[in-house]
C-alpha cells in the first residue's frame, strides 16, 4: 500500500507518495523551499503544492518541528510562532481538499520510520533517536513503543538550551571543527540524555548521520551503542506516511 508523506523542515517541504511494504519512497521525491517566514498560509500552500505534483488522493501524513498533540501545535521553536494554537492537520486538510490529514513531530517521524525500517529494526528496551539539524529532535522508545513528544532538544546544558550548543546549526554558526563539537558539545549533550534515560542506543539522525565516520568515533565512554540513522533523509517522508495509515 502506499501512502503519501511530507516532511516540514527548516530549509525544505518534501514530500512523496511512500510504498509502506519497503519503507522506501515508491516515487522520486517533490521538494519546494520553505517560506521564510514559515506562517501556516504559506507553509499550508508548499505542502499542497507538494502533494498535487503527484495527482495525489488519500490520506496523508505530516511531519511538524515542534510539539504537535492530536494535530495541533503547540511549540514552534524554529519555525514562525504564528504557528501554536493552529489545528494544523484542519488547515492542511482544508488546503488539500479534505483528504484526510495526520500531522506528527519530525523527530517521532522520522524515528518510528528508522525502528521499523532502519538502524532501531526489532531493538528493544529503551532507545532514543536524536535528529542533529537545525534544532535537536527526539524520539524516545520503549520497547519499540514512542513516547511521543519528548523535546529533548531543549534540555538544559550549562545554563543553555542544549540544541543552541550541540545542533549541526550550532557546528556551522560558530565555526567549530568536528572535534571540538563533537568532544565538548555532542559529548556533553549525549552523557546528560545518557544519565537521565540510560539507553540501549543512541542513533543519531539529521542531515549530519550521512558524516558519521567524522565525529561518532570521537565520542567516549557511552554506556549505550551509539549507530547512525540508515534512512537518512527520507526517514521523515517514510515516518509522516506510516503514521497516516495507523490512523
Ligand atoms: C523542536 C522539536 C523538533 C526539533 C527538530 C526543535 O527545536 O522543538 O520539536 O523535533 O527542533 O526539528
Amino acid at each position: 500500500m502506499n501512502v503519501f508523506g511530507v516532511d516540514i523542515g527548516g530549509s525544505g517541504i518534501k514530500g512523496a507518495p511512500v510504498d509502506l511494504e519497503r519503507g522506501d519512497l515508491a516515487e522520486p521525491r517533490h521538494k519546494v523551499l520553505t517560506p521564510h517566514p514559515a506562517t501556516p498560509d504559506d507553509v499550508a500552500g508548499c505542502v499542497a503544492e507538494v502533494v498535487a505534483n503527484f495527482g495525489w488522493s488519500g490520506p496523508v501524513g505530516v511531519t511538524f518541528p515542534g510539539v504537535v498533540t492530536g494535530s495541533t501545535i503547540r511549540t514552534a521553536a524554529n519555525v514562525d510562532k504564528s504557528w501554536v494554537g493552529i489545528d494544523a492537520g484542519k488547515l492542511l486538510s482544508d488546503r488539500l481538499g479534505g483528504l484526510p490529514v495526520t500531522v506528527l513531530n519530525d523527530a517521532d517521524a522520522a524515528g518510528v520510520a528508522e525502528m521499523t525500517f532502519g538502524a532501531g529494526r526489532g531493538r528493544k528496551g529503551t532507545v532514543i533517536l536524536l535528529t542533529l539539524g537545525t534544532g535537536i529532535g527526539s524520539a524516545l522508545f520503549v520497547d519499540g513503543r514512542l513516547v511521543p513528544n519528548t523535546e529533548l532538544g531543549h534540555l538544559e546544558l550549562k545554563g543553555h538550551d542544549a540544541e543552541k550548543r550541540a545542533s549541526t546549526k550550532a557546528k556551522e554558526d560558530e565555526d567549530l571543527s568536528w572535534e571540538h563539537w563533537a568532544t565538548k558539545r555532542l559529548q556533553r549533550y549525549l552523557d546528560h540524555v545518557e544519565m537521565l534515560f540510560s539507553p540501549e542506543l543512541f542513533i543519531i539522525g539529521g542531515g549530519v548521520s550521512r558524516k558519521a565516520d567524522k565525529f561518532l568515533p570521537l565520542l567516549e565512554d557511552l554506556k549505550a551503542e551509539i549507530v547512525p540513522a540508515e534512512l537518512e533523509n527520507n526517514a521523515g517522508i517514510v515516518g509522516a506516511a506510516m503514521a497516516a495509515a495507523a490512523r
